[in-house]
């Protein structure tokens, strides 16, 4: 069996044009578009990538867009301070900290900081809590999780009474994602570092969710035949072709996993593109429903 290939890069498109539609009906009814502020706190290469990328898609879509750029060797106050001047300004909707912060920084404490209506990365307890309670519909949703359950839906498999593995405990992944399974009412078990005999586990898995950080950890022995594999993994490795120059992998052996799975998510191409069009679909929910109370 070859699988399907699961594009994430198509549907991105698919949902970043309808937020585009409803962006322009917001500033129709409301005569203001939604602003996103994405802050990011020293210069990680990849930080300071994916946050550019972030507003560059928050512009594309007609919204009201800033990336403020903060040195490494901000303070944690000055950083609580820019976060105050935002959750006070009612032209922003999205408040985004990229993580990780700097070690001289709390991030607990900044996210606490964060008006939970604006927490469009849904990292707030308040957000992470109505998710646990099955209120989903109060909450913002992280959005790497939230793009998992789209390619799920396109993937057209049950979830109801179905075994999901999800790889990986993180707040920002594995936990809200687990949350989500389960709301479908699928069957969930969360596998992590120290989890006995983590291939068996897996090969339970009617959908199997890795999201650990470990470059091409799952292998085919690890995959039951026909099951969704979905692979969060973003890891740059050395490239054996291109001696000097690295290739981008996931958490899956993708090759070898596909030969046994029905559909698997690539990397690049497949939970990446739509996490983005997901921070945009909250950041114009937080809109609607700050411009609605
Ligand atoms: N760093 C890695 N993923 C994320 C994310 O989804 N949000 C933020 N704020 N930082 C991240």
């Amino acid at each position: 069996m070859t699988a399907r290939v699961l594009n994430g890069k198509e549907i991105a498109l698919e949902v970043r044009a309808a937020v585009k539609a409803g962006v322009a009906d917001f500033v129709k009814a409301h005569g203001r578009a939604p602003g996103l502020d994405v802050i990011i706190v020293g210069e990680d290469a990849a930080s300071v990538v994916y946050t550019r990328n972030k507003e560059k898609a928050a512009l594309e879509v007609g919204m009201r867009g800033a990336l403020h750029r903060l040195p490494e060797q901000t303070g944690q106050a000055e950083l609580l301070l820019m976060i105050d001047r935002l959750n006070r300004d009612p032209s922003v909707d999205g408040i985004l900290v990229q993580l990780p912060l700097p070690k001289h920084i709390d991030g607990e404490k900044v996210i606490l900081a964060i008006d939970p209506s604006k927490d469009v990365d849904g990292f707030h307890p308040v957000n992470a809590g109505q998710l646990a309670i099955g209120r989903a519909d109060r909450a913002l949703v992280p959005c790497t999780p939230r793009a998992c359950m789209k390619l799920l839906a396109l993937s057209g498999v049950s979830l109801s009474g179905a075994r999901a593995v999800v790889v990986g405990r993180s707040n920002i992944v594995g936990k809200p994602v687990a949350q989500l399974l389960l709301a479908e009412h699928a069957t969930v078990t969360i596998a992590h570092s120290r989890t006995r005999d983590l291939p068996a586990v897996c090969r339970e898995a009617d959908v199997l969710i890795a999201a650990v950080g470990k470059p091409e950890m799952v292998r085919v022995d690890w995959v039951k035949a026909g099951a969704v594999v979905i692979d969060v993994g973003i890891n740059r490795v050395p490239d054996p072709a291109n001696p000097g120059k690295t290739r981008l992998v996931g958490d899956v052996a993708y090759a070898e996993a596909a030969e046994r799975a029905g559909a698997i998510t690539p990397v690049p191409g497949g939970v990446g593109p739509l996490t983005i069009a997901c921070l945009l679909e909250n950041t114009l929910l937080s809109a609607k429903r700050r411009s609605a109370t």
